[in-house]
């Protein structure tokens, strides 16, 4: 059995207020526990979103009646709250900009409602941009203008990752993240060069609506790009899941969402990968736990921590999984590492399949 601290994610699409029929804070916390994590920060596109005093403590109010595991909520910036925003900041994960094409309403298309969030959000509070390609290189000049550190999610693409390295050389204050997805899924039917033959096979054939099922943002990318990824690990600070659960029908429909569900498939992905000689424990820790709490400044959860059976090789399953979306783009992959207990902050919260503490003992850490 191999202990490691309690995995902190810090993307996770919770979708309440406003789309619990996709997910709500007692489905996506149990996930995370099931998965190995005891933090989540949770996204701000929800329905209403969540950019004000309001709507936040919205977000928070239910989070406080459900949350199995432990939490903190991000703003999201709109083009009218640069002014108000920022004196909500101490509660709050960080500021969440959306730059690019996104699922929900939050997203600022004009560089000049950018600036006046870059100056105005306190400098040791986390922004966090949704931002791909070139506007990620005018991010990372913003950072350089305004002089604050800005944390790039999901990163996808080759050029992505070495613009990052670059801007790391010259001391510029950018960190980034990268999601299971674009590690181990490409855009083409390819097998992904991290997890060899232990992908399952192709399933649906004929008349299989498959597609949608393949939509996320930023897109899968090429096997250039996921090979990019993996040579420059050194760059990347965090794994996050970005956990966008959908359900089913929506994913299979004409107009699909995009987002795939993560919580419960990034730990044993990693150690599959681990497993492989891809990725050392080592990285995990650093990329799940000691990065992420570095970046967020997030405290220490004390007497916490996960058991792992690193030698359990099993199939993933919808079926074993407790987000409420129903569906994974890794069923049927074939994996080795299993999450068997998680003890949080003293209490056994999972173990053997089963949550074991109820709706509401998960903290908001930015609460004292
Ligand atoms: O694939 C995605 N899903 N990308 C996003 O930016 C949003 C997310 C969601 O909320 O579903
Ligand atoms: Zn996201």
């Amino acid at each position: 059995m191999l202990k490691l601290p309690g995995l902190i994610d810090p993307h996770v699409h919770v979708r309440e207020p406003g789309q619990t029929h996709k997910e709500d804070w007692d489905t996506a916390t149990q996930a995370a526990l099931a998965g190995g994590v005891t933090m989540i920060l949770a996204m701000p596109n929800t329905k209403p979103p969540i950019f004000d005093g309001e709507t936040l403590a919205l977000a928070l109010e239910a989070a406080r009646q459900k949350a199995h595991c432990d939490y903190a909520q991000f703003l999201g910036a709109g083009p009218d709250n640069s002014n108000t925003v920022p004196s909500l900041a101490s509660k709050a994960a960080g500021l969440k900009m959306y730059l690019d094409s996104t699922f929900g309403e939050l997203r600022l298309d004009d560089m000049t409602l950018w600036m006046p969030h870059f100056n105005n959000f306190p400098k040791d509070m986390p922004i966090v941009l949704h931002s791909e390609s070139r506007t990620m290189a005018a991010g990372i000049l913003f950072a350089t203008i305004y002089d604050r550190p800005v944390h790039i999610a999901h990163i996808s693409l080759k050029e992505e990752v070495l613009l990052i390295k670059a801007a790391k050389e010259r001391g510029i204050k950018v960190t980034c993240e990268v999601c299971p997805h674009h590690l181990f899924l490409t855009s083409d039917e390819s097998a992904s060069p991290a997890l060899g033959d232990r992908k399952a096979p192709r399933r649906g054939g004929k008349g299989a609506r498959v597609n949608g099922r393949k939509e996320v943002r930023p897109r899968l990318a090429t096997q250039q790009d996921v090979e990019a990824l993996w040579q420059n690990l050194d760059v990347i600070d965090c794994f996050a899941t970005d956990h966008a659960p959908h359900t089913l029908a929506e994913k299979d429909s004409e107009n699909p969402p995009p987002g795939f569900p993560g919580l419960e498939t990034l730990l044993p992905l990693l150690l599959t990968a681990v497993d492989d000689g891809r990725l050392t424990i080592d990285d995990i820790i650093q990329r799940c736990v000691i990065n992420p709490r570095k970046i967020f400044h997030l405290p220490e959860q004390p007497e916490t921590w996960i058991e792992v059976d690193e030698n359990a090789t099993y199939e993933i399953k919808v079926e074993n999984q407790f987000t409420r979306c129903g569906w994974t783009p890794f069923e049927g992959w074939k994996v080795k590492g299993k999450v068997k207990k998680v003890v949080l902050r003293g209490r056994t919260a999972f173990e053997n399949g089963k949550i074991l503490v109820e709706q509401g003992y998960g903290k908001n850490v930015r609460e004292n």
